[in-house]
């Protein structure tokens, strides 16, 4: 499928976005291994998550859905999990496969992890080591890609890991293995990552602590189910607040959106670069803070992005280039060398598609130098990736003609329901099916 985007004016309005991608995937792996039932609203029925249901369900769990949004997981304990009948298929997601693979590396039975081209070509060792020095046999490809064959059966043991890269989801595979270990688990990060696990773990009953940079928590704690509410996923309003921002006037009001401050870094770049961006009405969902997002249409400026905001807006560097591409003067983007690991290369894919597009971009290993411009028509390729695909569909409102946006069937992957919501507050967007 593609999009065809035609040049288009942004409405006022006050918009929804689905339930946080992170927080969903955290809500079923734990609420499966918690006492009791989790009841979970405001869960994203996107591609990526429903694999991870249904690896749950393969694992013995009972989970249902009563509506789209609303799950209902009948919790097994810590040890109920059961051995899968066959090959875990975890589609496009690099967070279902990583955290999947800490929960089940202290488990009785062996399981074996796959998913589609792009996941099975990204890079596991970064878990494989860790998870490996706790006791666990996991097999992968011969460079380090999945499947996965990961063996059952083995006492795994807490051990203190300082990871190499800035990432939540080692960070949570070990934690999540930690669960199962004897003893301590501890990981210390380079720099902040989000915190989502720690806090469930701890809002399920579990002792974690953090300081200094250092989680850590002892094994064999036990879990209880709860009702959780996962608040509208912040990366998916990053490209409601790239649309407004780009606009002419628009001003538009994001309800009730995740703003855990590990995930903010966006908020930060965006207002730097002179965005009109405002929280409001900030309050607690559960452990979670969230606010309503108040964007409106700004001349943003270049400049260098603080490298010290890379992992707090780590998914949202797509956006990013849009926002630099439509800048006055030239962005400087460095230390974002793990974009090259993501659903697709995003330095690549992006400096490709914003060139097409008539920006000159200059490439760097872990960087890039987006100069600001004005878009043209043309046809750019999001290579599977759908942070691309929708980054791109958001430029090419103001570009100067149509875009076409080719290889868009990943969007689903995290934000169903993307064409009517832009569409909805006047992107004149349309799929179009090959
Ligand atoms: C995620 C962590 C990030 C992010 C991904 C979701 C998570 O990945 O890019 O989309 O839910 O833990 P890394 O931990 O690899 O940076």
């Amino acid at each position: 499928m593609h999009f065809k985007v035609t040049p288009s004016t942004l409405r006022d309005a006050r918009v929804t976005v689905p339930g946080d991608k992170s927080i969903s995937h955290r809500s079923l792996m734990l609420g499966s291994i918690a006492e009791g039932r989790t009841e979970v609203g405001g869960f994203l029925a996107g591609e990526d998550c429903l694999a991870t249901a249904k690896a749950m369900s393969a694992l013995g769990v009972s989970v249902e859905q009563p509506a789209p949004t609303e799950l209902i997981i009948n919790g097994v304990g810590l040890d109920g999990l059961q051995a899968p009948a066959a090959d875990l298929d975890l589609g496009n997601s690099g967070t279902a496969m990583r955290l999947m693979a800490g929960l089940l590396s202290g488990q009785a039975f062996g399981s074996v992890l796959t998913g589609d081209a792009s996941l099975t070509g990204r890079p596991m060792g970064r878990i494989v080591t860790p998870l490996t020095q706790m006791g666990a046999a996991i097999e992968s490809d011969c460079d380090g890609t999945p499947p996965l064959q990961i063996s059952g059966g083995l006492q795994l043991h807490g051990i203190h890991y300082e990871m190499p890269v800035a990432s939540a989801q080692v960070k949570s595979a070990v934690l999540l293995a930690g669960l199962y270990a004897g003893g301590t688990t501890s990981v210390s990060e380079p720099a902040v990552t989000r915190d989502h696990t720690e806090r469930m773990l701890r809002s399920m009953g579990a002792a974690v602590s953090a300081s200094s940079g250092t989680i850590s928590m002892e094994g064999r704690q036990v879990l209880r189910g709860r009702q959780l509410e996962v608040p509208a996923d912040l990366s998916s309003a990053t490209f409601i607040i790239l649309g407004t921002l780009l606009s002419q006037a628009s001003d538009i009001l994001i309800e009730s959106v995740g703003v855990n401050p590990t995930r903010t870094g966006v908020i930060d770049i965006l207002q730097a670069m002179g965005a009109d961006i405002t929280l409001e009405n900030p309050q607690l969902l559960g452990e979670e803070p969230v606010a309503d997002i108040r964007v409106r249409a700004s001349e943003l400026v270049g400049g260098t992005v603080d490298p010290a905001l890379v992992s707090l807006a780590i998914d949202e560097f797509p956006a990013l280039f849009v926002a630099a591409a439509a800048a006055k003067g030239k962005t400087t983007f460095s230390g974002i060398g793990e974009l090259r690991v993501k659903e697709s290369d995003r330095i690549a894919t992006m400096a490709e598609g914003l060139r097409r597009l008539g920006i000159e971009v200059d490439e760097t290993d872990d960087g890039a130098v987006v100069h600001g411009g004005r878009f043209s028509g043309g046809e750019v390729d999001s290579g599977h990736d759908h942070r691309v695909a929708m980054s791109f569909a958001l430029a090419a409102t103001i570009a100067d003609d149509e875009v076409i946006i080719r290889d868009i069937d990943n969007v689903d992957t995290s934000f169903p329901g993307f064409c009517e919501c832009v569409g909805g507050i006047g992107a004149q967007i349309e799929v179009i099916h090959d």
